[in-house]
């Protein structure tokens, strides 16, 4: 397996994960995934930026032998997460000079997740830098994409950014940069929705920080590597500091046809008034899209049955799931049905906490919903179309 050049004396030596189809057990990948790791020569000194998946040990492995590395000083962790730190214990032992270098708090990552031993590990400071040589890299602290450890290191020389997670994407590619940016546009939009969302806060202050730095290239640990930053740049700013769209996000269940009923009529009632809908059967539904739904979205609603007194599971792990991903949603509602009793509406409000959302009126059915049961869609729609324009979202 060969090493890819990038520039002289740098290359990309990561592993593309073709066939990958969850991550975390739980996030889908229906692009697969890639783990970048970048080998660095400098006049003195070797650097190896971020490792791989252990299951891809031999892949990164092949990719140094075939540049003949023989030695490598520092092993830069800016993310203590395995799939980046996964084979550094192995490159470790196999170049038993090299030292990992990385934050203080992925220090104490490193030696709870993977034993590396204390004394292979230097850490350094926020701005703090290491000369190769003739090259120079300077890390920079960044906590929160995705772990309170993380930092991004900067090739100042060439002006070379490489952020670990952040501006990454879960996309297999033979493609060493961005070539298709609508593709690549919706990869990094669910890996943000999936993995970056709830550290929005963080990463506005990260994005302002960043302005202080000259980028020519933007190469992440996941998917291809960005030769026009401004690309992924934009995106950012925008799903991070924009505010929300006119969307409606109406993730629903629907075990007899009631709730499905309520959902039918309140999306035409929507559409009616000028509001986006994106609607998701919870049944069958790719819960990547569903969070790139959210990054957008002014509302969300969610169409919930009642069973066992409470919410039907998957709409309550929808609710689970909005509220940990902590979109920049604005309102929330709830819609559906029971037969004899439920708490539904009040166990889904009590799940959304991390929500700043204003709770406008729900509507919860006994039954098959009867005339005046439209009407209050009607009203909810009504609501939500003139709550978004107020928010300076037109709507039709
Ligand atoms: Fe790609 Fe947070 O690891």
């Amino acid at each position: 397996m060969r090493a890819r050049e990038i520039k002289r004396g740098i290359y990309w030596v990561g592993a593309v994960d073709w066939d990958r189809r969850l991550f975390d057990e739980l996030i889908p990948l229906p692009d697969g995934t890639s783990y970048n790791s970048y080998l660095i020569k400098g006049s003195e000194k070797t650097v190896l930026i971020d490792t791989v998946e252990p299951t891809m040990e031999h892949v990164l492995m092949a990719r140094l032998d075939d540049l003949g590395v023989k030695a490598i000083d520092y092993v830069v962790a800016n993310h203590a997460e395995q799939d980046h730190s996964g084979v550094i214990p192995a490159v470790l032992a196999k170049y038993p000079e090299a030292r990992v270098i990385c934050t203080p708090k992925c220090k104490g990552l490193l030696m709870d997740l993977l034993r590396v031993p204390e004394d292979r590990i230097t850490t350094v400071g926020d701005k703090e830098s290491i000369s190769l040589g003739d090259r120079t890299l300077e890390f920079i602290h960044a906590a929160w994409v995705h772990w309170p450890e993380t930092m991004l290191t900067y090739l100042r020389e060439e002006k070379i950014l490489f952020p670990c997670d952040l501006f990454g994407s879960h996309l297999a590619t033979s493609a060493l940069y961005v070539t298709d940016e609508g593709r690549v546009f919706e990869a990094a939009k669910r890996y943000y929705a999936e993995i970056m969302m709830p550290f929005r806060t963080s990463i506005e202050k990260h994005l302002e920080r960043l302005k202080d730095y000259q980028i020519e290239l933007v190469a992440p640990s996941h998917g291809p590597l960005h030769n026009r930053p401004e690309f992924i740049l934009e995106a950012y700013r925008k799903w991070v500091l924009e505010p929300p769209e006119n969307i409606v996000v109406l993730p629903y269940v629907s075990m007899h046809g009631s709730t499905r009923q309520m959902v039918d009529y309140f999306v035409e009632a929507l559409i009616e008034r000028g509001v986006m809908v994106k609607q998701f059967d919870l049944a069958t539904v790719d819960i990547g899209k569903l969070a790139m739904a959210l990054v957008d979205a002014a509302t969300l609603v969610v169409g919930v049955p009642t069973t066992l007194v409470g919410p039907h599971p998957l709409a309550a792990y929808a609710a689970f799931l909005a509220n940990a991903l902590r979109p920049k949603t604005r309102f929330a509602s709830i819609i559906g049905s029971y037969g004899w009793g439920s708490q539904a509406k009040e166990r889904i409000i009590g799940m959304i906490p991390n929500l700043k959302v204003e709770l406008l009126e729900p509507v919860i059915v006994k039954g098959l919903p009867k005339e005046e049961d439209f009407r209050a869609l009607d009203a909810l729609a009504s609501t939500i179309a003139e709550k978004h324009r107020n928010l300076g979202k037109a709507t039709a």
